[in-house]
C-alpha cells in the first residue's frame, strides 16, 4: 500500500512539474525582456520575441528597390508583406536573417533583411514586417518618379546621438512628405556598441519613425570603428551594391536619386586597418566617378559625402586641421579632378561653409559655376560631446561661413531644383531658424560642356589619376593582370600535365596491347622450334 501510494505521488508530482514547465516556457515565448535603455536604471518592457524592431529603409540598387531591415529578440522566421492598399496587402517576400552578436551582448541579436525590388515610381506603398505571426507597423514609403527630371528635397547631418533635442524635429520633417531621402553622415547614437549594444537599440528605436518612412542612407563615422570591427554598423544597416552584412572592403557606394548621383565613401579607410583599403575605396571612386560624369546629360549633380572633412577652422586637433591631412590628401585630387559639384561632410561639432577650393587656395567667392566642389560641414544634428569650438583667431580665408554654438542642433536640407539650380540651408530646431542658406548655380553652358565633353571609357582625368595609383602600387593597380596571368600559368600547367598523363595512359594500353600479342608469336614459334627439335 506504501509503495502504491509513494508511487502515485510521484506520479503526481511528476506531472506538476511538467504542467509549471510547460506553462514557463509558454510564458517565455509569449514574452520576452527588452532592455529599455536609460542611464541610470534598467527599465524593461515585455515584448513578444518576435515582435518587429528599429525598422527602417534604404534604397537598393536603384530608387525603385527598396530594402527593409528590423531586428527581433528570438529567432524568428521573417517576411514584409506589401501592397499600395494599406487593407490589402497582397505581396510578400521572405526575409534573409543574420544573427549579430559581435560587440552586440546585449543588444537585439537578431537581425531581418528584405529587399522590395522592381516598385512602381511615384508610389506610396504600406508595408508590414512580420516575423513568425508578429508584426508591427503597418509604415509607407512613397517611391521616387522614374525619371531624373524633378525637382527633390533632401535631409543631410551627421553626428546625431541618443541625446538630441533634434530628433524630434527630423521625424517631423521626415513625415512631411517632402523628402526623397535622409542622409546620415556619420557618427550614430554615441555608440551603437555601448551598454552591450543597448544604445544602438535605442537610437533605433528613437529613429523608427523617421527611417520606416524614407530611406535611410548613410557613412560610417569614426564612431562606428568598434575595434576596427565596425560591426555594428556592417550589421545594422544595407545600402546598395553590396552584400549583407556590409563587408569591410566595400562600406562605399552610390546611387542616382533624380538629378544627383549621390556617392556615400568612408573616411575612414585612412584611420583602420594601416590603410589597408585606401587605395580600393580610391580606385573604385575614380571610377564611379569618372561613369557619373559620362552621365552628366542626365544626371548632372554629383554629391558626394562622408564624415571627415577636407577642411575644418577647428582646432581641436582633428585631422582636417593638420597640414598633412590623410583625408585632404587622400580625396581632395580625385574630387576636384573628377569635377564632383558638393562635398557634405561631418565630425565637427558645428557648422561650416567653404568657398570652391583646391589645395587651400580659394578659387572663387562665389557659388555661381564654382570652379572647386563645394565644400559643408554639418556635424552640429547632436552629438553627447557638445560643441566644437572655433578658435577666436580670425577664420582662414577660404572658410565662408561658420557657426558654432549657434548651429547646435541643426541639420541641412538640400533642395535640387533643377540642373543648374541646388538650394542649400542649415536649420535649427530652435524656433525653425535658417541659418544658412545659399544657391549654388551651374549655368547651362557648363552642363552641356559637361556632357558634350563626356566620351565613353575613362576621361584622361581619371586615367591620370589611375596611373598616378599604378606609381603607387604596382601590384594592387595590376592586380587583374597578375591574377589573369597567374590563372593561365597555372591552366597551362594543368593542361600540360593532362596531356602527359593522357599520353602515358595511351603509351601503357599501347605497350600491353602489343605485349599481350607477342607470347602468341613467341608460342608459335616455340612451337616451330620444337617442330625443329623434333
Ligand atoms: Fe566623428
Amino acid at each position: 500500500m506504501f509503495s502504491y501510494l509513494s508511487r502515485s505521488n510521484l506520479q503526481l508530482c511528476l506531472a506538476w512539474i511538467c504542467v509549471l514547465c510547460y506553462s514557463q516556457a509558454s510564458k517565455e515565448q509569449n514574452t520576452s525582456t527588452y532592455f529599455l535603455y536609460n542611464e541610470n536604471s534598467t527599465d524593461t518592457k515585455h515584448v513578444d520575441p518576435c515582435l518587429p524592431m528599429h525598422v527602417h529603409i534604404s534604397f537598393g540598387s536603384n530608387v525603385l528597390d527598396i530594402t527593409v531591415l528590423w531586428a527581433t529578440l528570438k529567432d524568428c522566421p521573417g517576411k514584409v508583406k506589401f501592397g499600395i492598399h494599406p487593407w490589402g496587402l497582397e505581396s510578400t517576400v521572405n526575409s534573409m536573417n543574420i544573427y549579430f552578436d559581435e560587440q552586440n551582448r546585449e543588444g537585439l541579436h537578431y537581425l531581418h533583411k528584405v529587399e522590395l525590388k522592381g516598385l512602381q515610381p511615384d508610389t506610396t506603398y504600406f508595408y508590414i514586417p512580420m516575423s513568425d505571426q508578429m508584426q508591427s507597423g503597418p509604415f509607407y514609403f512613397k517611391t521616387p518618379k522614374a525619371d531624373s527630371d524633378w525637382s527633390a528635397d533632401f535631409l543631410m547631418f551627421g553626428d546625431l546621438g541618443i541625446y538630441s533635442d533634434t530628433v524630434p524635429s527630423l521625424v517631423t520633417e521626415a513625415l512631411s512628405g517632402k523628402y526623397t531621402a535622409l542622409f546620415h553622415v556619420g557618427d550614430f547614437a554615441y555608440d551603437m556598441k555601448n551598454e552591450g549594444g543597448r544604445v544602438g537599440d535605442y537610437f533605433f528605436d528613437l529613429i523608427e519613425p523617421a527611417a520606416a518612412s524614407i530611406p535611410y542612407m548613410t557613412c560610417p563615422g569614426n564612431h562606428e570603428i568598434d575595434l576596427e570591427s565596425f560591426a555594428h554598423y556592417r550589421h545594422r544597416f544595407a545600402m546598395p551594391g553590396s552584400k549583407w552584412p556590409l563587408p569591410m572592403n566595400k562600406m562605399w557606394y552610390s546611387i542616382d536619386i533624380g538629378l544627383v548621383h549621390f556617392v556615400s565613401y568612408s573616411s575612414e579607410v585612412f584611420f583602420t586597418h594601416n590603410g589597408k583599403y585606401v587605395n580600393e575605396q580610391k580606385d573604385w571612386l575614380i571610377r564611379d566617378l569618372d561613369k557619373a560624369n559620362n552621365n552628366r546629360h542626365k544626371v548632372p549633380w554629383i554629391v558626394v559625402f562622408g564624415h571627415r572633412p577636407l577642411y575644418c577652422s577647428t582646432n581641436i586637433g582633428d585631422d582636417c586641421s593638420h597640414s598633412d591631412s590623410r583625408v585632404r590628401e587622400g580625396l581632395e585630387d580625385v574630387f576636384y579632378k573628377l569635377s564632383v559639384d558638393i562635398v557634405i561632410q561631418g565630425h565637427e561639432h558645428n557648422y561650416e561653409r567653404l568657398w570652391p577650393l583646391y589645395k587651400h587656395k580659394v578659387l572663387a567667392h562665389s557659388y555661381i559655376d564654382p570652379p572647386a566642389p563645394v565644400q559643408l560641414i554639418s556635424g552640429a544634428a547632436g552629438s553627447v560631446e557638445n560643441v566644437d569650438h572655433f578658435p577666436m583667431k580670425v577664420k582662414p580665408e577660404w572658410s565662408a561661413f561658420r557657426l558654432d554654438t549657434q548651429a547646435i542642433n541643426s541639420y541641412g536640407r538640400m533642395l535640387v531644383v533643377n540642373e543648374s539650380h541646388v538650394f542649400w540651408e542649415q536649420r535649427s530646431i530652435q524656433n525653425h531658424l535658417t541659418l544658412d542658406s545659399i544657391w549654388i548655380v551651374k549655368s547651362r553652358n557648363q552642363t552641356q560642356v559637361s556632357s558634350t565633353t563626356s566620351k565613353p571609357g575613362l576621361s584622361e582625368e581619371a586615367k591620370t589619376l589611375l596611373s598616378e595609383m599604378c606609381n603607387r602600387s604596382f601590384v594592387r593597380c595590376h592586380r587583374v593582370l597578375i591574377l589573369s596571368l597567374c590563372g593561365g600559368v597555372f591552366l597551362l600547367v594543368a593542361v600540360s600535365l593532362a596531356v602527359r598523363v593522357a599520353v602515358r595512359k595511351k603509351r601503357k594500353e599501347n605497350f600491353a596491347k602489343t605485349w599481350s600479342q607477342l607470347p602468341e608469336e613467341i608460342d608459335s614459334d616455340d612451337e616451330i622450334g620444337g617442330n625443329r627439335g623434333m
